[in-house]
């Protein structure tokens, strides 16, 4: 670059009106202020930097004009601001020629989805809805449950606990030890507690066990309750109550099968599978060829249960059950991988239609 003269400077100046004029935004124009004022590399800090390395003689002469050219451009920039700020919106004020905006919608999470079309159902049929806590303690999630102390579930292989043990019912410092709870089935100890008969509930909630991570296990998973006590219940009540539930959920073509199983709460005990209904029982892959996909488990509430509570064996009888929430999701749509519903990936959650 030659050595600044006065005809320099006013072509400068000429030149960052030019770019100034041209500046769309006022982010624009100050990107022109620093290309020409900023401390670096700008054309005033190149003068400056001139005056270094010219010959003694020039140095004052070009130390006059950098200096002019940088009052200057400062006095102009000054101006434009001020002009800028003075035709600037009012605070608030909405630019009505811009386009609009489509907002991104949220949706609900599938698992809250299948959950509220669950709640649905069961509130169709009469049920509340209840909720109970996560922390739990080992008498509502195992003793009263008819869970003895040398229970497997109650390993610490298995459960999740979080501390202290908490002095319980019994004196033994150890049955109120604190956990996360393994299963909703605490819920119906609760409500038991609190509520006399006639009692028709579903609770749904998150339940934590120590699980690794694999295409059907996560250390936290969602599950519903059932829970109805009253005179003369019986066995027939609850799988009407679950092939009304398979039927809505599922297809109207649905069908539901007991398979003998064991619970501590519950006797009789069964495992429930409702007929496959992408093949409609003749079997496919979603059934392993089988015609039936496992949903829970349910059955005759125990009376050792009703004895925890206080309500009368005697006089009342009771149905439970308890279906996987991520189960019923999984079957419903379809989904390869359990670890999907807690990824967060919105490439996955944006699938389902809701
Ligand atoms: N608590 C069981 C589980 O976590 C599910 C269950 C089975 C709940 C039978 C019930 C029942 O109420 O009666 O796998």
């Amino acid at each position: 670059m030659s050595l600044p003269a006065s005809s320099s400077v006013a072509e400068q100046l000429a030149a960052f009106e030019r770019e100034l004029a041209t500046a769309g935004s006022l982010r624009d124009a100050q990107a022109v202020r620093d290309r020409f004022l900023g401390r670096k590399n700008s054309v005033v800090a190149s003068w400056m930097q001139m005056i270094a390395s010219a010959p003694v003689d020039q140095k004052k002469l070009i130390g006059r004009y950098a200096n002019e050219l940088k009052q200057q451009i400062e006095a102009r920039w000054t101006a434009y601001a001020e002009a800028a700020e003075a035709n600037a919106r009012p605070a608030g004020a909405v630019d009505v020629t811009l386009p609009g905006r489509v907002p991104r919608l949220g949706r609900r999470h599938p698992l809250t989805v299948v959950r509220d079309r669950m709640e649905g159902i069961f509130t169709r049929m009469g049920f509340a809805i209840v909720e109970g806590p996560e922390i739990e303690d080992e008498w509502h999630c195992f003793d009263a449950l008819n869970m003895p102390a040398e229970h497997p579930a109650r390993d610490m292989q298995d459960t999740l606990y979080l501390g202290a043990p908490v002095r319980g019912e019994s004196g033994r410092p150890d049955d109120r030890r604190t956990m996360l709870r393994t299963h909703t089935s605490s819920i119906q100890i609760r409500y038991m507690q609190a509520h006399t008969p006639p009692i028709r509930i579903v609770a749904p909630g998150r339940v934590y066990r120590r699980d690794d991570l694999d295409l059907t296990h996560t250390p936290m998973f969602t599950q519903m309750e059932g829970l109805v006590v009253d005179e003369g219940i019986s066995l027939a009540d609850l799988k009407g109550t679950l092939l009304a539930f398979a039927r809505d959920m599922f297809s109207e073509r649905a069908r539901v099968r007991f398979r003998p199983s064991f619970f501590p709460y519950t006797e009789p005990s069964a495992e429930v599978d409702i007929s496959c209904w992408q093949c409609d029982g003749r079997g496919c892959a979603m059934c392993k060829q089988t015609g039936w996909v496992e949903i829970g488990g349910c059955g005759m509430v125990h009376p050792a249960v009703f004895e925890a509570v206080g309500i009368d064996a005697e006089r009342y009888t009771g149905f439970a059950f308890g279906v996987g929430i991520e189960r019923v999701a999984i079957l419903r749509h379809q989904v390869q991988d359990i670890r999907l519903f807690f990824e967060n990936d919105l490439r996955f959650l944006e699938q389902f239609p809701y």
